[in-house]
């Protein structure tokens, strides 16, 4: 069979994939193990005959199994669509569940997962207030100590940053909220991989976590649940999940979860150890070929996730470097992913003060990352840089004397001639 991708153009260049943290690729060992349940064994678990049966029996053991990994019960694992459901369902569950109190708080460099459902809640009549984060992206924790009341119902906040890789203190805030009477939910996407995470010796009540960040297929995620911690559904039907998540069973991609998950936590230590080496040789080298290059997140590596680096430059944009760098194969975002293709700016970005005639990067690492790439790569990024760089106030003088207003199906062109970035529609720069 045939597939045509949409970069066939560019079949023949090596590729670099640093864009890790948006998604990864997935393991074949995890594959293998989905196979039958995309083949042979496709009956519905909950059919009453003995397909039916034998995969509702194997849904039941893959269960305990994640159960195990995070130290919950088995009633405390329910499997969704992904990160952002599990989420929708920490949130929107609890309040339907507990709909005493109505008051909710969250940081303000959280996922669009967390803040879109808070503005939910907030049409709904929540009163909801948004943490601010230093300039290194942790939690003030004065600022949550003032904002959290007696009627906060839940906090929520993002464990390890998806854009700057800031990693929160989980025990101290979750503390806090539990000393307040709240309930306490961490979006873990981006942690899942590369910890071990045991809930009963964590005072976290809701975890989300999604399969496509730790090598696991993307459409299916999981919220973790802790002892005595009740929610309604949002999703209603046939009452699966225990009625907390209608809709027929993605079987191969709960088998894919666990696996996945199996496979993070047995080469957690060699995996981290890989990232952080990777992280430091382009920290280092970038630094050194690009003296101006500024890093954003914690400046202490054992604070952040050494699987993203983010960076910024001055006096350049953001997307016309993403689009050059992709012209030569090397793939990074701006910002987080779900975003990349909004020219935006990002809320992260804002919250830690970045100064905005900086454009942002963030190279984020995993398996397809190789220390012998980082030279060149390190190289390539400089002189792409350097080109947009230079070219820079020209250009952007003669775009506004071409369309002061808002630049609309404009092609651009960096000194090289290469096609550097195309606006659609009406976007602002
Ligand atoms: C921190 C974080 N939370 C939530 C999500 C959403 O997860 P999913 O893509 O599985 O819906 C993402 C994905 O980018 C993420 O990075």
């Amino acid at each position: 069979m045939f597939y045509i991708y949409p970069f066939t153009e560019r079949s023949e260049m090596m590729s670099y994939y640093l864009d890790h943290a948006a998604t990864t690729p997935l393991d074949p060992e995890v594959l293998n193990a989905m196979m039958p349940y995309l083949t042979d064994l496709y009956a519905n678990p909950s059919s009453l005959h003995d397909q039916g049966i034998f995969i509702r029996k194997k849904i039941n053991e893959t269960r305990e199994s994640v159960a195990k990994a995070f130290h919950v019960s088995t009633s405390g694992v329910v499997f969704t669509s992904g990160g952002t459901e599990a989420t929708n369902l920490a949130l929107l569950g609890y309040a339907k569940a507990h709909p005493e109190k109505k008051h909710i708080l969250t940081t303000t460099i959280e996922h669009h997962a967390t803040t879109h459902t808070v503005e939910a809640l907030e049409h709904l009549g929540y009163d909801i207030d948004f943490i601010p984060v230093d300039q290194e992206g942790f939690i003030v924790v004065d600022q949550f100590k003032k904002l959290i009341r007696h009627d906060t119902l839940l906090v929520s906040i993002i464990w390890g940053n998806n854009e700057i890789g800031t990693i929160q203190d989980v025990k101290v805030l979750g503390q806090i909220a539990h000393e307040h009477g709240a309930v306490f939910h961490v979006d873990a996407v981006q942690m899942a991989g590369q910890t071990i995470i045991d809930l009963s010796q964590l005072p976290i009540d809701m975890m989300t976590i999604s399969a496509h960040k730790f090598y696991g297929p993307k459409g299916i995620g999981a919220l973790i649940l802790n002892q005595g911690i009740t929610i309604q559904p949002i999703l209603y039907g046939g009452q699966h999940e225990k009625g907390l998540r209608s809709g027929t069973e993605n079987v191969s991609g709960i088998i894919g979860l666990a696996k996945a998950l199996e496979l993070a936590r047995s080469r957690v230590n060699s995996y981290c150890k890989e990232l952080l080496s990777i992280h430091d040789a382009y920290r280092k080298l970038l630094k050194k070929v690009i003296p101006e290059i500024e890093f954003n997140g914690p400046k202490d590596s054992t604070k952040r996730l050494s699987s993203i680096l983010s960076l910024s430059l001055p006096n350049v944009s953001s997307t016309e470097l993403q689009y050059a760098l992709n012209r030569k194969g090397i793939y990074v975002s701006t910002g987080s992913a779900c975003l990349s293709n909004e020219i935006k700016g990002s809320h992260v970005l804002e919250a830690i003060k970045r100064d905005s005639s900086y454009a942002t990067l963030r190279l984020s690492f995993g398996t397809k990352s190789e220390l012998k790439d980082i030279p060149q790569i390190c190289q390539t990024i400089k002189e792409i840089y350097e080109d947009l760089r230079d070219y820079w106030p020209h250009r952007w003088g003669l775009f506004y004397f071409i369309d002061p207003l808002h630049i609309s199906r404009l092609k651009c062109y960096n000194v090289t001639g290469e096609s550097a970035l195309q606006f659609k529609g009406e976007q602002h720069v």
